[in-house]
């Protein structure tokens, strides 16, 4: 079996494509969150194409020189904070990105399309309850939204045209090689530099939880076992406010609980979200394999073992936003 995944060269399509056994080609652009270090063991077994999804000719001869029967898409801009200030360029990369990759996909005869969506795309979820599959879309973030038009325009694909499509909305993933402009690796570099730690708000907002592993591992049984048309969510069912993790991170760093600073809450802050996984336990046997605790503490060694990537990566992390404040001119939006 053939299989392209878009985004391979990201922190959770690098993880699933270190895990799949067939003939794969990576289709990747390569920006900051891209970093093809992830792939150093599988490299020798891959085939990799530098294009960006915005540019359909590029997608299209690509699509032709490989011919694959599988496509699994990752391919997106995917910093939430980044999407308040920069939309447009979450509307182009994720709305007509996974549009050229879906048509793309019509026209060479793909005979599976997975589209890689996000919990976010349901919107927060306060008290109790846990989103279905059928539940409706009410996106929160430009990040979001840009996210929520992809899932529908996969399903739009398979509806009008055919094109045999599954969705899935994985919740938030952690892990080795995670880019670190989210909290789990912010935290760690921060502590291991006994730098304040940055909490949005009171920090009492609730994610739920998954390793990348567990994730990619969901998608490799969706192959096996493929029913065009159907919507999974991937989560953990452990939901955690965002200061317990950081705390968890703290005391495994044996870092004092002082370091955490309250800072203004990012706009629009979702409070909560959390997925039904019945669906996706029931049809295809999966289950998560790895709890937070064990998932966390692995997490944390990796990046100590890691420590050139994750300073590289925090240079570029703080260049980025040091641009953004010094460019700050009341109007910043692109
Ligand atoms: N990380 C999470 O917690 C999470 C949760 C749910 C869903 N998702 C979704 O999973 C997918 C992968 O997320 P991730 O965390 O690995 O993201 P990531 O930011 O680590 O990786 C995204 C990849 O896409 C590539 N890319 C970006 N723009 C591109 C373009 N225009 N053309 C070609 N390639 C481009 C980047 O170079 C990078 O390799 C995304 O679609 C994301 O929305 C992520």
């Amino acid at each position: 079996m053939r299989v392209l995944v878009t985004g391979g060269a990201g922190f959770i399509g690098s993880e699933f494509v270190r895990q799949l056994n067939e003939e794969v080609a990576i289709l990747d652009t390569l920006t900051y969150a891209g970093d093809l270090n992830r792939l150093e063991k599988v490299m020798s077994r891959i085939s990799f194409f530098r294009a960006d999804v915005r540019d359909m000719e590029q997608i299209q001869k690509i699509f032709k020189d490989f011919e694959p029967e599988m496509v699994v898409h990752f391919a997106a801009e995917t910093h939430v904070d980044r999407s308040i200030l920069f939309p447009t360029q979450f509307y182009e990369t994720n709305v007509i990105g996974t549009h050229n990759v879906l048509q793309a996909s019509l026209e060479t005869g793909v005979e599976l399309f997975i589209n890689v969506s996000t919990d976010e795309v349901y919107g927060e979820r306060r008290g109790e309850g846990k989103f279905r599959e059928d539940d409706p879309l009410r996106p929160g973030s430009p990040y979001a939204v840009s996210k929520a038009a992809a899932d529908m325009l996969g399903r739009a694909f398979m509806r009008t045209y055919g094109l045999p499509v599954i969705t899935v909305r994985p919740s938030n993933n952690y892990g080795p090689w995670q880019y670190p402009e989210k909290l789990i690796p912010v935290v760690i570099a921060k502590a291991l530099k006994d730098e304040p730690i940055p909490v949005y708000g009171t920090g009492e907002n609730l994610r739920e939880w998954i390793h990348v592993s567990d994730t990619a591992r969901a998608l490799t049984k969706i192959l096996e076992n493929p029913r065009p048309g159907e919507i999974y969510n991937i989560g953990s069912g452990i939901e955690l406010k965002n200061i317990d993790v950081v705390k968890k991170i703290l005391r495994i760093l044996g870092k004092p609980e002082d370091l955490i600073t309250f800072v203004r809450d990012r706009a629009g802050h979702d409070f909560r979200y959390s997925l039904n996984t019945e669906k996706i336990r029931k049809e295809i046997g999966w289950s998560p394999e790895i709890g937070f605790d064990e998932g966390l503490y692995q997490t944390v060694m990796w990046y100590i073992e890691h420590m050139e990537w994750l300073e590289e990566k925090i240079k570029t992390v703080r260049n980025f936003w040091k641009m953004v404040y010094e460019n700050e001119s009341g109007d910043n939006r692109s």
